[in-house]
């Protein structure tokens, strides 16, 4: 019995390596360097006709490499205009970029594979065998190393195009441009799949806390943009929980953690709690004595959207653990924009809701069955809430909930909770970090993320 718990043994900490490797690397991306002016970086290779630029070739092999796909820009009507070499400039760069995401995609899905049916034998075979068997699982995994700086490199390149794009939309015609924009979108959706199969997984471990800055009132919030493909790097703070108004904006981390180089929003509504998230450049936060979810731009500093969260609890009724009217705690992840809150048809369990960012109507909902009372604050990494079980000492994320398969399941990932009170827990996806607010101190912890590979799970 004890034998095939050795081989998975094995297996699983090659792949604490990697994914140890992953998430130190990947909040790297934090960093994007955001230089627009970019003639620098417009090398571009790829065969087009001089002017006309019409048609890219597509390619497929049983290598899985170079499968390119079309573009063909309508007749030019402004070939000497320099913003047209700019656009083609561009497009070529999304053929690259195009290019090297379909490549990707195929080599990390066949790895997996690789990866997957390498562990069946594992399974099934003597250990010394396996020991054999599992060494060209290191030239898959570190392979697999090399597609996340490639998803890194990818990464950029969306952002650097998305950018060029604005700076064109006024200047050109509106067909070119939405065209671009169409590939753009493309793109940016290929790249969250290929970030949701590289850079998810479930979390396993939680590092020691870094203390960032220490200031404010016991309770309270801050975060940064948590929309992935988001480019900015300000920070915002709120402090308190209690009928505040004022949103702290720092132009950068460090100008955060030395308290200069701020503005002040002075939000029309007062919030309530410490759930806040900014997410696609709007700040969402909960009405004060209200259930209603506020969307506030922080560009146009107006309110763009409020709506009611249905039967949701306020006003104190369901917080989490330590009170201060926590009933309502937004968040994203991965893949969007949710809420996390009960009501009393839910008989105070933990609900968690799927929102769509542009009109906060609820999606989806799940029912975890686990008591809002005994939550110390939740998070979602990819697709699943996490669930401390304390806001004070010795807390640990003790209960999972995965919204795909509606399945929960009981868990015990200790952290160090260093000023023993923490009044708000969120994950970042862009950043790979859990952001907290802990008695006055603003705190951050990395975390390691596993990929789960299905058939250890059914052994
Ligand atoms: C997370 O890991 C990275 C890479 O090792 C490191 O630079 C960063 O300081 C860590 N952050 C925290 C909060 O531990
Ligand atoms: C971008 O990177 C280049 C070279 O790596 C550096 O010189 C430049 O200062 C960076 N720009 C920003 C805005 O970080
Ligand atoms: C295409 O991407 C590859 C890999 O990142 C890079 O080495 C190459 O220079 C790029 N080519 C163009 C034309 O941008
Ligand atoms: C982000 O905001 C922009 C406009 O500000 C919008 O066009 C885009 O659809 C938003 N993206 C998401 C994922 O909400
Ligand atoms: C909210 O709670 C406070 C304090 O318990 C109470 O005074 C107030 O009437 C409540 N407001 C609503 C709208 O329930
Ligand atoms: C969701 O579950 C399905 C089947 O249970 C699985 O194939 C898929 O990969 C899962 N997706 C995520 C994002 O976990």
């Amino acid at each position: 019995m004890s034998v095939p718990i050795l081989k998975i043994g094995m297996v699983l900490s090659t792949m604490a390596m990697v994914t140890n490797w992953m998430s130190q690397t990947l909040p790297s991306l934090v960093g994007l360097n955001q230089t627009l002016s970019g003639t620098d970086r417009e090398t571009a290779v790829y065969p087009g006709q001089e002017e006309g630029w019409q048609v890219f070739g597509s390619v497929s092999d049983v290598e899985g490499k170079c499968v390119c796909t079309l573009l063909a820009p309508p007749q030019n009507l402004c070939k000497k205009d320099p913003r047209h070499k700019r656009l083609r400039q561009l497009t070529e760069h999304v053929q690259n970029v195009s290019q090297y995401l379909e490549v990707l995609d195929l080599r990390t899905s066949r790895d997996l594979q690789y990866i997957r049916d390498s562990e069946k034998q594992l399974i099934s075979v003597e250990i010394r065998q396996s020991v054999l068997k599992c060494l060209p699982l290191l030239a898959v995994l570190s392979q697999f190393r090399a597609d996340v700086a490639q998803l890194e490199h990818l990464q950029q390149e969306v952002e650097r195009l998305r950018s060029g794009l604005s700076l064109l939309q006024e200047q050109m015609e509106a067909y070119d441009y939405y065209q671009l924009q169409h590939r753009a979108l493309l793109l940016e959706d290929r790249l969250q799949t290929c970030v949701n199969t590289v850079g998810c997984g479930k979390l396993t471990g939680i590092s020691h806390p870094v203390t960032i800055r220490s200031f404010g009132s016991r309770f309270g919030s801050w975060m940064m943009d948590s929309m992935i493909l988001s480019s900015d790097n300000r920070v915002w703070s709120m402090d308190g929980y209690y009928r505040g108004r004022r949103v702290l904006e720092y132009s950068s981390l460090s100008d955060f953690t030395k308290g200069q180089n701020f503005v002040v929003h002075q939000l029309p509504h007062p919030w309530a709690g410490t759930g806040h998230v900014v997410y696609n450049g709007s700040l969402y936060y909960n009405k004060h004595q209200t259930n209603i979810i506020v969307q506030y731009n922080l560009h146009s500093r107006t309110v763009t959207l409020q709506r009611n969260l249905g039967q949701a609890g306020y006003n104190n009724t369901f917080p989490y653990s330590w009170g201060g009217s926590s009933d309502i705690d937004l968040m994203a992840d991965e893949s969007g924009l949710w809420a996390v809150y009960t009501t009393i048809p839910n008989g105070g369990n933990l609900v968690v809701s799927r929102l769509d960012p542009t009109t906060l109507e609820v999606l989806k909902s799940w029912d975890t069955g686990f008591p809002k009372r005994s939550a110390g604050e939740a998070f979602l990494i990819c697709g699943t809430l996490y669930v401390t079980n304390s806001h004070l000492a010795g807390a640990k994320v003790h209960f999972a909930y995965n919204t795909n398969t509606s399945e929960y399941e009981y868990t015990d990932v200790p952290f160090h909770n260093l000023y023993s009170h923490i009044s708000m827990l969120d994950y970042n996806p862009r950043e790979r970090v859990l952001y907290t607010w802990n008695n006055g101190h603003q705190v951050l912890y990395n975390v390691t993320l596993f990929h789960i590979i299905k058939s250890f799970a059914d052994t």
